[in-house]
């Protein structure tokens, strides 16, 4: 039974349909929180969700086709178990009366995922989006991407995940061919359209999963935090963006205990995503190749987020001679590598990808091709 179907039995009949993708990040990883820049695009993988509001409705109610399993709560629940993917549109409501005051009416919706799970694609910012998508086509709300992109990423803070926006102004602002150059100072972006011609992008997905909230990311983000903080007392900064690599210096030279390597990554970071849009602008596959490779080892070696399976991963890509550029992706500690690679050589890249994987780790990883797509939107409406 398709989804709609499963909404008639279970629901009211829905009034419209929403989809809401996941995302990848072609270049700039960590630079979000640092107020800096990122390349993220949507990809043609989401989330379809129908949504039935009605007066009547005294709960929340959620069916879910990939796990069915249905779930409801009230306003006055009190917070649902970590392990309950409910929690997302729990804390989300809880957010979007704190933040703009407003209670959301109870609604009932099903939602169906074509986003392979743990794999690094930003579920959970796709499944918020969504959600906000459909509450303000309902409400009627005069909300700009910007502000629902940090309503979604204030509600992965209340479950505990300290995300920067990336994934959720990536999954509502996202193009057909294109990426999003996103300054996370000022939440403001351009579309850069890359037609990639003969290239594609391949995802391998290590099947390693992690945890943001358990992870080290929250740690790495306090580390480049705490640089800010020691840097004001002779700088005003708010973020990393405002330093430059002389107050490194200055830090190292006062405080000899505290780690700058990390800030450091993010400089050079920084600088490769605008070289990246560069690239892309002119065609320069080769150079944009060059700078995922310098991007993974700079999160191999100096940021410290990656792990043995990704770094496998990108040392066979190098190998294989066949990719032009591979990195990590996302936050890190487990998830996929992106690989930029000729149409030709897409199948025997996969073939030797997962070959080598699976004899190493007796894990089969699975691939993707991902293609720049079109983000949230409502599809359909009935009635
Ligand atoms: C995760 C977070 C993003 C970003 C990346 C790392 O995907 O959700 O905000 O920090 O990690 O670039």
């Amino acid at each position: 039974m398709g989804l709609k179907e499963i909404h008639d039995t279970l629901f009211n009949p829905p009034q419209f349909a929403v989809w809401a993708p996941g995302r990848i990040n072609l270049i700039g990883e960590h630079t979000d929180y640092n107020g800096g820049w990122v390349l993220p695009a949507a990809i043609d993988r989401g989330f379809e969700m129908y949504f039935s509001f009605d007066e009547n409705i005294e709960q929340f109610e959620l069916y879910s086709k990939n796990l069915d399993n249905q779930q409801a709560f009230t306003r006055t629940h009190e917070s649902l178990p970590a392990a309950n993917w409910a929690k997302y549109l729990q804390a989300l409501i809880l957010v979007i009366k704190e933040e703009e005051g407003i209670i959301v009416p109870y609604f009932q919706v099903s939602l169906e995922s074509s986003i392979p799970p743990g794999g690094g694609l930003s579920s959970s910012a796709a499944m918020n989006a969504g959600f906000l998508t459909g509450i303000k086509h309902f409400l009627k709300l005069k909300w700009s991407g910007a502000k629902m992109a940090q309503l979604a990423q204030l509600t992965e803070h209340k479950i505990g995940a300290n995300v920067g926006i990336m994934d959720p102004y990536a999954v509502i602002y996202g193009e057909e061919n294109s990426f999003i150059f996103l300054d996370c100072q000022s939440n403001s972006h351009q579309v850069i359209n890359a037609d990639f011609h003969d290239y594609a992008l391949v995802l391998v997905d290590t099947k390693v999963t992690h945890n943001h909230a358990e992870s080290g990311y929250n740690d790495r983000r306090k580390t480049c935090e705490r640089v800010v903080e020691l840097a004001n007392a002779f700088t005003k900064a708010q973020t990393l963006r405002d330093l430059k690599p002389d107050d490194l210096v200055k830090i190292n030279d006062e405080y000899p205990n505290v780690s700058t390597v990390e800030a450091e990554f993010i400089f050079e970071e920084n600088k490769r995503v605008q070289e990246a849009v560069m690239a892309l602008q002119s065609g320069d596959f080769v150079g944009l190749g060059k700078l995922m490779y310098a991007s993974h080892y700079g999160l191999q070696n100096k940021y410290r987020v990656s792990c043995p399976e990704l770094d496998f991963l990108v040392h066979t890509a190098t190998r294989s001679g066949l990719v032009l550029g591979a990195r990590m992706m996302g936050g890190g500690f487990g998830g996929s590598t992106i690989n930029l690679i000729h149409k030709d050589n897409v199948s025997s890249w996969i073939k030797f990808a997962t070959t080598e994987y699976e004899s190493t780790y007796q894990i089969y990883p699975s691939t993707l091709i991902a293609r720049p797509s079109k983000g949230c939107e409502v599809r359909e409406t009935w009635g």
